[in-house]
């Protein structure tokens, strides 16, 4: 699926899914299937200063809680700004997950300036992110905010 139809089917999901977890379940397993090069994809939701690791497809990791001031995930909800990391074993605010990611892109989840949450892919490819992946990505925290109020 191109961008624009990956957005469409996730307009299908939130008028069908019966509660924002299930919803979350359906976002992280349609872009894990649709997009190879995303092969850890989880959504953190903001929990007072803590990200609280959500649904996620691949390996289980050990970072289920990141405070604020922690990561590339504290970071990005920190600013409220995407950050994409070419290289992550070359960045000094990477917390390793797997020992084969190589790139990864944390896009926050925002609902009137305020952020809720993230969406957190790593990818075993180094600087697998392009303005295509962010755009899509970006376009889908923007859909699934107001799911999670
Ligand atoms: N790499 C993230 C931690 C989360 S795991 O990738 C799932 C970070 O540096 O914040």
């Amino acid at each position: 699926m191109n961008n624009p139809e990956i957005l469409n089917s996730i307009r299908s999901l939130i008028s069908t899914a019966p509660d924002a977890t299930s919803l979350l379940t359906e976002v992280v397993g349609l872009l894990r299937r649709e997009r190879p090069h995303y092969h850890w994809v989880g959504v953190y939701l903001l929990q007072g200063e803590e990200l609280v690791l959500g649904p996620y497809v691949g390996k289980p990791t050990v970072h289920t809680r990141i405070p604020l001031h922690q990561g590339i995930c504290g970071a990005a909800a920190s600013s409220g700004q995407t950050l994409i990391v070419d290289d992550v074993n070359a960045d000094p605010r990477y917390l390793a997950c797997s020992l084969e990611t190589r790139s990864e892109i944390v896009v926050p989840i925002r609902h009137q300036n305020r952020v809720l949450g993230e969406i957190d892919i790593d990818s075993d490819h180094p600087a697998a992110f392009t303005p295509l992946d962010r755009d899509l990505l970006e376009a889908v925290a923007g859909l699934i905010a107001s799911e999670l109020l």
